[in-house]
């Protein structure tokens, strides 16, 4: 696991200005009118609490899960200042995607933010589906999002002998605050196991100084899209839509996303 999770502040600064899943999340939500959602790995409520205020507005109830106490204590203070009619709406808790069981059924599961690359095995995957296909009510969505495997990036691992380019890939500042945060990344691509090893070089700065950096290193998985199609029709879901973008356009050669959405029949 990575440990940018154990330092929910810098993980929410790391997505300072992130609104396009946000309102895809929200929008989606709305338009499926659900009684009640499931957001999987819900880590710091950033999805999750502007799930709950339109479910104020539109009724339904939300529940975040996830499996890393630090973020979902940062979720919890979100929710603490939400308005007492989104705050009702909204359900925290701490537990495993592969395992856990809901009281009742859900018509909405997403798994925003490429959560499901955390899982390496391909037993856990299956169980994340099935577990999924469980706590859905018939007719209900999973949702998946995950990155295209990104064939530029992972190019560098063939080189003889390998190279390792580091780029900035995300330099973020919260303006209030006046802190800025720099991430280099570093990604050597496992053929064999279908994994990247990612190396994150975080720097935080105040007004142009230094005041910490720290370096977080993990391995994900790495999905094509023709095997998150097969996840799904193995664990009993048909297809209804495979989205490139947040835009709901459809997946093309340059997509650097997938976002995939199951209905459970019935
Ligand atoms: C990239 S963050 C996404 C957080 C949130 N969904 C968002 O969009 O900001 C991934 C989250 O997955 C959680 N996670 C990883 N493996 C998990 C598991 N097996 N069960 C539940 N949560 C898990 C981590 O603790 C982390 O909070």
């Amino acid at each position: 696991m990575t440990d940018i999770y154990r330092r929910p502040d810098e993980y929410d600064l790391e997505h300072v200005g992130d609104e396009e899943d946000v309102v895809f999340y929200v929008g989606l939500a709305r338009s499926l009118h659900p009684k009640a959602v499931l957001e999987l790995a819900c880590g710091t409520g950033r999805i999750t609490v502007p799930l709950a205020e339109e479910g104020a507005r539109s009724g339904f109830n939300v529940v975040g899960l996830d499996s890393e106490a630090n973020m979902l204590e940062q979720a919890r203070d979100k929710a603490g200042q939400l308005p007492a009619a989104a705050r009702k709406r909204l359900r925290l808790v701490h537990g495993d995607m592969r395992k856990w069981h809901g009281r009742g059924p859900f018509d909405l599961i997403i798994v925003p933010c490429a959560s499901i690359t955390h899982l390496l095995a391909l037993q856990d995957q299956l169980d994340v589906w099935r577990r999924a296909f469980q706590n859905l009510a018939p007719g209900g969505r999973f949702v998946v999002e995950t990155v295209m495997p990104n064939f530029s990036a992972y190019a560098d691992s063939f080189a003889n002998p390998p190279r390792t380019l580091v780029e900035i890939d995300r330099d973020v500042t919260d303006e209030p605050r006046k802190i800025r945060l720099v991430r280099r990344r570093t990604v050597t691509y496992l053929p064999n196991e279908q994994r990247a090893q990612i190396r994150f070089l975080y720097e935080k700065y105040r007004r142009k100084s230094l005041i910490e950096c720290f370096i977080d290193d993990f391995e994900s998985h790495v999905y094509f899209p023709r095997e998150l199609r097969l996840l799904f029709l193995h664990t009993g879901f048909e297809i209804e839509d495979f989205f490139g973008d947040y835009s709901r356009r459809p997946l093309r050669p340059s997509s650097q996303m997938m976002i995939m959405i199951g209905r459970k029949p019935g």
